[in-house]
């Protein structure tokens, strides 16, 4: 079982640098965050970075499917600049680089497994790969995914991981998707939560984690009603809630 904390940095600290990029990951935990929840894709070539969108126009200054592009072409493009002139030229960032940092500090990650439709399979197998290869035993990891695929073969190639079952709205037959991967955690967005469906998981044994809620009193509701941590992106301005 993991020791979730009631908050976790969602992309880093990503009201207040570049999301996912190492820079939001550093501040979050320079901030004191214990964990954090960013996203991951593959390069054409097998690199892990660390990236929201199939494509890469919203978040750096590249243009085109992340997918289709080599590791060497990925950490020539600017992540930061499009962000705020503070953090111009910061590169995309990879999962290695930000297992070496969160090494260094001793933080958890929630690594949501995001592939481009076409790619579950290259993506699952060099996460599982990575996970498998030297995991450092003070990163805590939680891996979801709102990919059904992704979460199947993320549980046949690691059996031993924390899953989490991501999805938007909660689905009536949550129970059994939750089965079907051996899930651990169920992740919803933080509107379709409610008191009766925290209490029915948590009897269950089920944490429930919610996505992405910045508002201080509306934090402390989730909380109360049996929600285990909420994903921010003021992660240091939540953190301050009282309980
Ligand atoms: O993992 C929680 C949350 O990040 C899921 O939605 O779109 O922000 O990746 P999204
Ligand atoms: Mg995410």
């Amino acid at each position: 079982m993991l020791n979730l904390p009631r908050i976790i940095a969602h992309r880093g600290e990503s009201a207040l640098a570049p999301e996912n990029t190492i820079a939001a990951c550093e501040l979050a935990l320079s901030n004191g965050a214990s964990w954090l929840e960013v996203d991951v894709n593959i390069s054409r070539d097998g690199e892990l970075f660390l990236h929201h969108d199939d494509t890469l126009e919203r978040c750096t200054n590249g243009s085109g499917y992340l997918v289709q592009k080599t590791r060497d072409e990925l950490r020539k493009l600017d992540a930061g600049s499009w962000f705020s002139e503070t953090y111009a030229g910061e590169r995309p960032g990879t999962l290695d680089e930000l297992v070496e940092l969160l090494a260094t500090k001793n933080g958890g990650l929630n690594l949501e497994v995001k592939p481009t439709p076409g790619w579950e399979y290259p993506l699952v197998d060099a996460v599982s790969k990575r996970v498998k290869n030297d995991w450092p035993q003070n990163v805590p990891l939680l891996i979801s995914s709102f990919s059904p695929l992704a979460l199947q073969e993320l549980r046949k190639q690691l059996p031993e991981a924390q899953l989490g079952l991501l999805v938007s709205a909660i689905p009536d037959d949550w129970q059994n998707w939750m089965q079907r991967f051996q899930c651990n955690t169920f992740h919803c967005a933080e509107s379709f939560v409610n008191q009766d469906f925290c209490e029915q998981a948590n009897e269950a044994g089920i944490s429930v984690l919610c996505y992405t809620c910045n508002d201080a009193n509306r934090a402390e509701e989730l909380l109360s009603m049996g929600v285990s941590s909420i994903f921010s992106d003021k992660p240091s301005e939540l953190a301050r809630i009282p309980g």
